[in-house]
């Protein structure tokens, strides 16, 4: 017979015993310490993490200090966690650099999974799908438009036009949350770049919660968005998100289950949709560029698409359903050069399970979107630049896509960014042939420098005009 004693020593001992109901996960071996940080320490990780996958599987583990990181490898995967099990997904790892960046957790983008968090997200969200129903279209064809005669300007010149689409796609955002639109030369449009360039990058440390030191604080609260702020503030613009945040805030002051939202809330707000909407949409139209240079053919496509079916006019975002040539252009880019190819990481909230494997309460999350796009499962010849794949009979399907991510933390610019890579890139081929420079021995390198936002390396390129182009 076993002793009071006996039985708490053998139940103290049963703690340490590994879980036999469910599988552990795969991964690979972990150093004394410093676990598996160095595999995240690679130059273009989301590679790195897809190698892995082929040998670890579409989940694995990775340790990094106490932390333990789950990456999720597969459509399917993802959107288990994501979508459907999204409730015990939802958060986000706490960081110390992660506080900084989000003004202690009020941002949308990393604050954790709260009542105050879905009150600011909610209140966000309504206040773009206004925008996107009344004024978005309108701003995004003038901005086309504004991008259009910049390249005129160029008369041909060879180019890098990196900067052109970050000023294009935060003006988009700006005269939405401003009401207020830039000259690249401007220096208040400089001065906001540098500053939520700063912040990208001390964003982009968070990732591997290694860098928690910077002493960045300095910084912030930064002053060119609290004037820009209290410009949009003083002046009436009902078209405005920040007019929009604003009216709501004062029907949500003190209701929504007691949840607070005050003016640091609609700050942080700006700076998310800022943030998450320049150089995301940026860099898509430069890997969009650089993937016509390699496929000349798919360009001459696009745009007989576009003179066929629009005789002339400029597109309607509702002419796209008419457009599959460009649409299949848009899918592939995003297949193969998601622009936020770990998306965000996320935080187990509670105890639960993925693909059968048991994920303990705080786990970090990382959606390898990236890995996902080029899962050979699903794609043929996953590497390869084939837009034809989405057309009729080319086996692609947009289900397999996840770009943006999915579930409570959703990119909450899926219709802006939509809305605008159409219109862009419809305009821009509409108009213009992009051609190599003939002084540039090489096209440009595809593989990219990965850090929160996958960017192609800088390159030039002429936008030639097409012969007949009627503003
Ligand atoms: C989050 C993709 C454009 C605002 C995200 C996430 C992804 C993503 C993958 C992370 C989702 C997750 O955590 O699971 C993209 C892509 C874009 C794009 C591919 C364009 C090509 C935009 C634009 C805006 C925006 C234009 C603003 C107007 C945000 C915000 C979040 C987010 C605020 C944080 C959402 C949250 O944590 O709840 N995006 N995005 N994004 N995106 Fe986007």
């Amino acid at each position: 017979k076993s002793t009071a004693a006996e039985s708490r020593l053998l139940q103290y001992l049963y703690q340490f015993l590994p879980r036999t109901s469910a599988p552990s996960l795969p991964g690979p071996p972990s150093r004394f310490l410093i676990g598996n940080m160095m595999e995240l320490t690679h130059d273009h990780l989301p590679i790195h993490l897809t190698n892995l996958a082929q040998r670890y599987g579409n989940i694995y583990r990775l340790k990094c200090g106490h932390t333990t990181m789950v990456v999720l490898n597969s459509t399917d995967v993802i959107r288990e966690a994501l979508v459907k099990k999204w409730s015990d997904f939802a958060g986000r790892p706490g960081s110390y650099t992660g506080d900084i960046v989000s003004g202690g957790g009020h941002t949308i983008s990393l604050g954790d999974y709260n009542e105050e968090w879905r009150a600011h997200r909610r209140l966000v969200h309504s206040a773009l799908q206004r925008c996107c129903q009344q004024s978005l279209h309108d701003v995004i064809e003038r901005q086309a438009l504004h991008l259009r005669k910049v390249l005129m300007d160029y008369q041909g010149r060879a180019v890098d036009l990196s900067e052109d689409f970050t000023v294009a796609a935060s003006n988009v955002i700006t005269t939405l949350t401003f009401g207020k639109e830039y000259d690249k030369s401007s220096l208040e449009l400089q001065q906001l770049h540098s500053c939520l360039n700063e912040i990208v990058a001390l964003w982009g440390s968070t990732w591997i919660s290694a860098l928690d030191s910077f002493p960045l604080l300095r910084k912030l609260p930064n002053p060119v968005f609290s004037r820009l702020l209290k410009e949009s503030q003083d002046k009436i613009n009902a078209d405005a998100i920040t007019g929009s945040l604003l009216q709501g805030l004062d029907k949500q002051h003190s209701t929504e289950n007691g949840v607070l939202l005050t003016d640091i809330h609609v700050h942080m707000a700006t700076v998310d949709l800022l943030i998450g909407g320049t150089e995301t949409t940026a860099a898509w139209l430069n890997w969009t560029v650089a993937f016509l240079l390699h496929r000349p053919e798919v360009q001459t496509k696009v745009h007989e698409e576009l003179c066929t079916v629009l005789e002339g006019r400029y597109p309607k975002y509702s002419d796209r359903h008419r457009l599959p040539v460009l649409c299949s252009l848009i899918h592939e880019v995003l297949r193969l050069r998601p622009v936020a190819p770990l998306a965000v990481p996320h935080r187990a909230i509670r105890d639960s399970s993925i693909a059968g494997y048991f994920i303990p309460k705080n786990t970090v999350i990382i959606p390898n979107l990236f890995g996902a796009h080029h899962d050979p499962t699903i794609w043929t010849d996953p590497y390869s630049f084939k837009p034809e794949r989405f057309l009729e009979g080319g086996g692609g399907s947009t289900r397999a896509l996840i770009p943006f991510g999915g579930g409570a933390r959703l990119c909450l610019g899926e219709s802006v960014a939509k809305m605008e890579l159409f219109l862009f890139t419809a305009y821009l081929l509409r108009d213009f042939q992009f051609v190599p420079p003939e002084s540039e021995a090489s096209l440009p390198d595809l593989k990219g420098v990965a850090s929160v936002v996958l960017k192609v390396k800088s390159f030039t390129v002429i936008a030639r005009p097409r012969a007949a182009t009627k503003p």
